[in-house]
């Protein structure tokens, strides 16, 4: 096992945290927060098995905006962390201030970059920021007139939040009408209310992750993830099935193009319109010949990507998370251990169609003792001592290493260890940075 290493820090409070959320990205949050000496009570809503080896589990789903609130009020919390994209777009962040809970996370207002497409989309037009080209349109005549001016392949978007699933690139004009017609014929919920219509970009993608007080901008590093289901990136989108940390695709030239065209216009357009952008911005980028252009803002960390932040992370997390709240972010430094880090997600059988819960798990604690091995719960549950699986991403194994290639071979040694024959993973996580071959 390994433990992050606290940096110094101004503070000597003694805070109660919540975390609110219950997945693996959260589990990473709550790893590297419970080392902070900044903590005093460290609690989890819902939290999961792995969360509650490391802090309190408090049974109150992320969006159950309420109850939430009056828990924070009645356990005294300090600061509230808020890991997932529907609590924040469903304004948690807001009413916790409100209610006079120092909250990190963006407003409903900042987490419309995510929750809608087609607002992302407008304020990269209006600060200039690379993207490609876009029509929001809730008209399906209009919608497949845009398509044909783009040509195929396309890329037909849900507007709205849709689980990752609301994304379809058609390569024929037949699957792009379909596509709108079913997304504007409610196929999505209210997510397909709107559609948006992007140029198809070409290049290899990577993930940007930043903080932001509303005015500065705090770059913390990238990091890349495996979408799709199958070996050799084929198959079904799913949340991520692993990352890897850092990007090689993200050379540093390219990553301060990312953030000068990309996260500062993004941010300082946001405080122009009176809703600065405060927590963690997540940019999804194309690069193409090292030119990133934006495909998505997320206003969340990444999961899996947050797994393999946090374990590059050689500082403490939580003065950083506080400073982004309170607007004095500019006098935070962050460390990253120069080491990668990768994350193998482990499903059940049949993500991201159907599967079924309930499976047994065993073997973690051998898989656990390998150098550099560290793992995060996605998706279990723990009765009379025994682990469960409880949901399509179930674990997340995780390891650091001198290089990718290192950290790949712990991460599926410790894979071996585990004893779940209901689940399957990946076996070609790293392969795009392992077949750039060895950094120079
Ligand atoms: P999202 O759910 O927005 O992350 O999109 C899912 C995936 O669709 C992305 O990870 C990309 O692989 C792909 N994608 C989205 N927008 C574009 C685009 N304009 N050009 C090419 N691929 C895209
Ligand atoms: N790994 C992709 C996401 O968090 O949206």
């Amino acid at each position: 096992m390994i433990q992050p290493i606290c940096g110094q820090t101004t503070r000597n409070e003694s805070l109660n945290i919540l975390l609110v959320g219950s997945g693996g990205r959260e589990h990473a949050l709550a790893w590297a927060i419970s080392a902070s000496p900044l903590v005093s009570r460290l609690i989890c809503a819902p939290g999961n098995p792995g969360m509650a080896e490391i802090a309190e589990c408090a049974a109150i789903g992320s969006m159950d905006l309420d109850r939430l609130v009056a828990f924070a009020k009645t356990n005294r919390i300090d600061f509230a962390i808020i890991g997932p994209e529907a609590p924040l777009s469903a304004g948690l962040a807001d009413r916790l201030e409100d209610a006079g809970i120092k909250s990190f996370g963006p407003s409903a207002a900042g987490a419309q970059l995510e929750s809608s497409k087609g607002f992302a989309m407008d304020l990269c037009a209006e600060a200039g920021v690379p993207a490609p080209q876009y029509r929001r349109c809730k008209d399906a005549q209009e919608a497949i007139a845009f398509a044909e001016r783009l040509g195929y392949p396309v890329v037909v978007k849900a507007d709205g939040l849709a689980q990752g699933k609301g994304v379809v690139i058609a390569q024929t004009r037949a699957e792009a009408v379909a596509t709108i017609e079913s997304m504007l014929g409610g196929a999505y919920g209210a997510a397909g209310d709107e559609v948006v219509i992007e140029e198809f970009l070409d290049g290899e993608e990577a993930s940007l992750f930043a903080l932001s007080d509303g005015e500065h901008v705090l770059t913390l590093t990238g990091a890349q993830d495996h979408k799709r289901v199958f070996d050799g990136d084929t198959g079904p989108n799913t949340g991520g099935m692993g990352a890897y940390s850092p990007a090689p695709v993200l050379d540093t030239r390219t990553e301060r193009e990312a953030v000068t065209r990309i996260i500062e216009p993004v941010i300082a357009a946001m405080r122009a319109r009176g809703t600065p952008y405060r927590g963690v911005l997540y940019a999804g980028l194309m690069i193409t010949r090292g030119e990133p252009k934006l495909i998505e803002f997320n206003c969340r960390f990444g999961d899996p990507e947050c797994q393999v932040l946090m374990l590059r992370l050689k500082s403490d997390l939580l003065p950083a998370l506080l400073a982004a709240r309170d607007g004095i972010l500019d006098s935070v430094d962050l460390r990253w251990r120069n080491e990668s880090a990768l994350c193998v997600v482990m499903a059940a059988k049949g993500y991201p169609g159907s599967y079924s819960i309930g499976s047994e798990i065993r073997g973690l604690d051998r898989a656990k003792e390998i150098e550099g091995v560290e793992i995060f719960h996605a998706g279990t549950l723990e009765k009379d001592g025994q682990l469960f699986a409880n949901g399509g991403r179930v674990l997340n194994v995780c390891a650091t290493g001198k290089d990718v290639v290192s950290a790949q071979e712990r991460a599926y040694r410790a894979i071996a260890c585990i004893d779940w024959p209901e689940g399957f993973c990946r076996q070609d996580i790293g392969w795009r940075a392992i077949s750039r071959g060895p950094a120079v």
